[in-house]
């Protein structure tokens, strides 16, 4: 049995894969995020563990998992977020998540000391707010106190670890979000780490995802009422693990995410660069690399529509609503910034609109143009694909989003391309499951377990009279934000 933990953004989500490929149970946990000013996000690591722990111990239970079939466990994450720890391992300040924006004065002093080309050519990224370097900063910053004190960096699924196994490590998929990895000789950059001003020895070691990181610590076996050993591998950030999850594995197949946040996710199987950098360029999980524009609210948006300014209607009633309307939703676009956004504007400071209102007006419309709002900023990244001449020969789609299908079609009829429907929806909890399999020998390598388990089940076509519709509103919406910029 293997198991595979997500940490996600809301919650933790754990699930236990046989050997025949059989998800065998699953459990999820909550966890709340805390908005402490304007554009900040925190979470408590301790909850992350507590939420864990308890989660590990129901899976077992619940589903009467025999524990000494138990071979190893992989850890998906979300990504970007900074854990700091003072010298006995306890955490010096919340974690700082990855759609916490309070960082843009560091990303323009990381930018302005090295230069756009030479941090291409050395973590072929741009500085993002989310990004783990400029909160590390940020921190040096505002509370040198503290800063002083770091005797250990992680990331959120790395905390995880630390707490299962005492290990410090990551894997280079995760890392590669740290602003801090050579992402093309997939190890630490020198130069980055001298500019922090920290040691090497406060990163983490890094691993390939699929590499075993340590084993389960006697304690946590004897909580567990485990007696033979566990096997932690690497596992990934929650994108490339989500990747894993859909099989999206090798060049021309593409992934998105309609998650908390909004992903396009593209593999390659050499290293590709964006030279102006409007897409990240990562490591991949199967030890080869990725692209992905990550539009920082995606389902969240619909989360906030449903739960917060609809209190009271069930998310059921209000997509009947939306289904009533029709494609355009009346003549509203809504803009999908709610916590600022990341591909294509880099702008901490993008709000979200609805624009376009009139008398006839409905909520389902709004509700529709939610949704439609949302799959333009995802069109915004396949753009930016088409224009790296990066091939699209299959789209798959995943994350809470996905369950809709009134979303897949806006999406495939807004993107005009062919989606898939894959026999799984279990994301990153897969890809770390699948991940975990690997380490402890059950396939030879991840594409062995992907096309073993990831199975294509139906595709979503678009409809040629709606891609005309939305060609035409594509164009309006992209000259929104242009329009509002100066006013946000
Ligand atoms: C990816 C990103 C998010 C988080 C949370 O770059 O920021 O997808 O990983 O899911």
């Amino acid at each position: 049995i293997y198991i595979g933990i997500d940490l996600g953004t809301s919650s933790v989500k754990l699930i236990a894969l046989n050997q025949e490929g059989d998800i065998l149970g699953d459990i999820t946990k909550e966890y709340p995020v805390y908005y402490p000013k304007t554009n900040w996000a925190e979470q408590n690591p301790t909850d992350w563990w507590e939420k864990t722990e308890k989660g590990l111990k129901e899976l077992i239970d619940k589903f009467n998992l025999p524990k000494d079939q138990i071979k190893s466990i992989g850890l998906s994450g979300q990504m970007h977020g900074l854990v700091a720890l003072d010298k006995d391992g306890n955490t010096l300040l919340p974690a700082i998540l990855w759609n916490d924006q309070r960082t843009g004065k560091e990303c323009i002093e990381i930018e302005k000391y090295f230069g756009k080309d030479k941090l291409t050519e050395l973590v072929a990224n741009k500085p993002l707010t989310g990004f783990t370097a400029p909160k590390i900063l940020w921190l040096k910053n505002n509370n040198k106190e503290l800063f002083d004190k770091i005797e250990h960096i992680l990331l959120p699924k790395d905390y995880v670890r630390y707490k299962l196994t005492g290990d410090y490590a990551t894997d280079v998929s995760d890392a590669s979000g740290m602003l801090l990895l050579d992402i093309k000789n997939r190890d630490w950059s020198k130069e980055m780490i001298e500019f922090l001003d920290i040691k090497k020895e406060v990163l983490p070691k890094l691993y390939e995802s699929y590499e075993v990181t340590g084993v389960l610590s006697e304690s946590i076996k004897k909580t567990l009422g485990i007696q033979s050993e566990v096997l932690v591998v690497g596992g990934a950030g929650d994108q490339a693990a989500g990747a894993i999850g859909t099989g999206t594995i090798e060049d021309g197949i593409i992934s998105i995410t309609l998650g908390t946040s909004g992903v396009v996710f593209a593999s390659h199987n050499n290293f590709v660069v964006d030279k102006e950098n409007r897409l990240h360029s990562f490591c991949h999980a199967n030890g080869k690399y990725h692209s992905m524009g990550v539009m920082l609210s995606a389902a969240s948006c619909l989360k906030w529509w449903v739960e917060d300014v609809n209190k009271g209607t069930s998310f059921e009633d209000l997509l009947k609503e939306a289904e009533e309307s029709e494609v355009g939703s009346n003549g509203v676009v809504f803009l999908p910034y709610l916590m600022g956004e990341r591909t294509p504007h880099a702008d901490e400071d993008a709000r979200g609109s609805f624009i376009g209102l009139n008398m006839k007006v409905k909520r389902g419309d709004l509700t529709r143009s939610v949704l439609e709002g949302v799959s333009f900023g995802l069109r915004d990244s396949v753009e930016i694909l088409k224009d790296l001449n990066i091939p699209i020969n299959q789209i798959r789609v995943i994350g809470g989003g996905a369950k809709s299908k009134l979303w897949k079609q806006i999406l495939a009829d807004i993107l005009n391309y062919d989606i898939d429907e894959i026999n799984t929806n279990q994301g990153g909890a897969l890809g770390a499951a699948i991940l975990a399999a690997v380490g402890s020998g059950q396939y030879d390598n991840v594409e062995q377990g992907c096309e073993t388990l990831i199975k294509k089940v139906n595709q979503i076509n678009p409809i040629e009279k709606n891609v005309k519709e939305y060609e035409k509103i594509y164009k309006k919406y992209t000259s929104l934000y242009g329009c509002l910029k100066d006013w946000f």
